[in-house]
């Protein structure tokens, strides 16, 4: 006997829920191992602007290789998908390097926990840039948020203004980047995947000539064999690993992104920023003062009451 039609579809939406439910752990999973490598290359060997370039770099070339070996299905694009792409590249460069810069400075807790105030920033600016209206609760869930945000950062042991700012300026850039990239896959038939990919292949180029810039080779060879004697040879792993799983992360959100409404999305970004808090604070031993914690954890809960206004 075939089941009812009710049942066929409550088993649909349970199957949906466990598929996001695998989604949403693997992300962050993958999130918390890129967090820990990334601050150990850092800590090691301070050039963010080259290791973020690296990131992409890797991401980039993973992708090719699975579209050449069909791995992948390479997707059908033309022109004026990588100029609609373009400018979601830009926010999705200043918004990796910024983040980067930021985590080379601070603990990895604390730039998360100011990254956590991504709502606000997304509120501000759809306010004032795009005229967008919301209902009061939304306007009052960021006072938590800005609050705790600020109590955290003014308690910070160890406060640094470059950290601070980095991570200010990576929410700035990638409230822009959802805002473009959300006009940019709208009506287009590329997966969360390739989308991602492509993203990654335009910002590798957006950064190279910037990170040379800023940096530059020279700073890069001394620095690194610095580095490899003082680590040894684990340390290319070191990078390889942050490297490949920043895309790995990324890659997984993009592809969540095509199951889940962009609200969804970002209540599991916030879980993920949980995550990453909470597993780098035990790893790299980071003082924490107890009312440090407690700006963390109102502005996290101020996240959660957006997401909740906004629904
Ligand atoms: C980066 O390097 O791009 C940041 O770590 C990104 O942070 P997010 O993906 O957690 O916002």
């Amino acid at each position: 006997k075939s089941p009812s039609p009710a049942a066929a579809e409550a088993k649909s939406e349970a199957a949906k829920s466990v598929k996001i439910g695998i989604y949403f752990a693997t992300w962050w999973a993958l999130n918390v191992v890129f967090n820990i490598y990334n601050k150990k290359v850092l800590n090691a060997y301070p050039y963010p602007w080259l290791t973020s370039t690296l990131s992409l770099a890797c991401g980039s070339l993973m992708m090719l290789v699975s579209w050449a070996t069909k791995i992948a299905e390479p997707p059908k694009i033309n022109l004026e998908f990588w100029k609609a792409l373009f400018p979601v590249a830009v926010a999705h460069t200043i918004g990796h390097v910024a983040a980067t810069v930021s985590m080379s400075k601070v603990a990895v807790s604390f730039t998360h926990i100011i990254k956590s105030g991504e709502p606000a920033f997304s509120v501000i600016v759809s306010r004032f840039l795009l005229g967008e209206r919301f209902p009061p609760a939304v306007y009052l869930s960021l006072v938590p948020i800005i609050g705790g945000c600020g109590l955290a950062a003014l308690t910070e042991l160890n406060f640094n203004m470059t950290g601070f700012m980095g991570a200010m300026i990576s929410n700035l850039a990638f409230v822009f980047r959802n805002i473009f990239s959300k006009k940019g896959m709208k009506g287009k038939s590329v997966s969360g995947m390739n989308y991602y990919a492509c993203l990654s292949m335009l910002s590798l180029l957006i950064l190279t000539p910037f990170a040379i810039a800023v940096e530059g080779a020279h700073m890069w060879a001394a620095g690194w064999k610095e580095a490899v004697s003082e680590i040894g040879p684990q340390f290319i792993w070191w990078v390889a690993a942050q490297s490949i799983f920043y895309h790995l992360y990324n890659q997984v959100s993009y592809m969540s992104l095509d199951e889940i409404s962009p609200l969804t999305f970002s209540v599991g970004n916030t879980m993920k920023r949980i995550s990453v808090i909470v597993s780098s604070i035990i790893i790299f031993r980071t003082p924490v003062q107890l009312i440090n914690a407690l700006g963390a954890a109102i502005a996290i809960l101020g996240t959660f009451l957006y997401s909740q206004a906004k629904a």
